[in-house]
């Protein structure tokens, strides 16, 4: 993630003033508007423990919904939220298969990483601070959420919370608070028309391009962006565990180590094999109520390579 640092400060700044969570994620999907360019295959790094904590409390998560109002769009965020834990029946290779992955990276006593659910949301209407986040809006969003949610609805414990905020698509959150989720997100269910480029092409010629599981390309992609943030907050909350390179201003996550790799084979634009659904969308994960989902691929700590739960070999 970019600019983990002043993530972090932020962190120090919202643990002193709220105590509410013990991270925060923040998403602002933007359809279409920011170039970033498509990496099709990872380059073998070294990545290492810094001997920091890693999320090994059972992980509770809370959504704060700032005007991300559509039904269909949360409906599609909640099920796969819901499908983190081992209990939800999905078959395989499932959404809670995928975390196992996740669930590889240790502390320095052995620990690791621990199992995530979706423990609490709340939902602040009308741009209660605004459309523009800075950092003390958002903690006045978060603030607002714990205060006036239902009594063990945001039961926030910063030692084992995270805090998402999924904001509508115009609301801005700064760079440093978090990811705006732009067009690139979308990739491969949609390409930006005005990214001034063709899409990648696949060693065989044609391209990636696929229909989106659930129906919508802003929100599908958002899914595989909402799992990298997960895992990377979890193997490296306080930007001092498990990353590679030399930087933790920009610290290479277990999430970063695997752009566009969603299966076997995957590389030069091409996202590895996946499956297809009756109506050919690309899926790689199940989750709870028969829902399908495409998620990239972690850094496997024991394999030593990008792996997920539909991998070939
Ligand atoms: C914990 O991590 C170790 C080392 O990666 C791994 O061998 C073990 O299977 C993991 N345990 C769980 C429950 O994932």
């Amino acid at each position: 993630m970019d600019n983990k640092l002043h993530f972090f400060h932020y962190l120090h700044f919202l643990l002193l003033l709220s105590s509410s969570c013990f991270s925060l994620l923040a998403f602002s999907w933007i359809p279409y508007n920011e170039n970033k360019n498509y990496r099709g295959s990872s380059d073998l790094v070294n990545l290492e423990y810094h001997m920091g904590p890693v999320l090994s409390s059972p992980i509770k998560l809370y959504v704060i919904w700032y005007d991300y109002l559509d039904p269909s769009h949360q409906a599609t965020i909640r099920d796969f939220l819901n499908s983190f834990s081992s209990s939800s029946y999905a078959p395989h290779p499932s959404v809670a298969d995928w975390w196992r992955t996740v669930r590889l990276y240790t502390d320095q006593t052995g620990q690791n990483i621990s199992t995530i659910s979706l423990s609490g949301e709340f939902f602040d209407f009308k741009y209660s601070q605004g459309k523009y986040l800075s950092r003390l809006s958002m903690q006045y969003v978060i603030k607002n959420a714990v205060m006036r949610s239902q009594p063990e609805s945001l039961p926030l414990n910063y030692r084992t919370g995270v805090c998402q905020v999924l904001t509508s698509y115009d609301v801005q959150v700064p760079r440093f608070l978090g990811k705006q989720c732009p067009g690139f997100c979308a990739y491969p269910f949609a390409w930006p028309k005005n990214s001034g480029k063709p899409p990648p092409n696949t060693i065989n010629g044609g391209n990636s391009l696929m229909g989106a599981p659930n129906g919508d390309p802003g929100v599908d992609g958002m899914i595989s962006v909402i799992a990298h943030e997960l895992a990377e907050v979890s193997s490296n909350p306080l930007v001092n565990a498990w990353y590679a390179g030399d930087n933790p201003i920009s610290p290479t996550e277990i999430a970063d180590l695997c752009p566009g790799v969603y299966g076997t084979g995957a590389g030069g634009g091409y996202v590895g094999q996946v499956y297809k659904d009756s109506w050919g969308n690309g899926f790689n994960l199940h989750g709870v109520k028969e829902r399908k989902f495409l998620v990239q691929w972690v850094w496997n700590p024991l394999r030593r390579r990008c792996f997920g739960p539909n991998a070939m070999d």
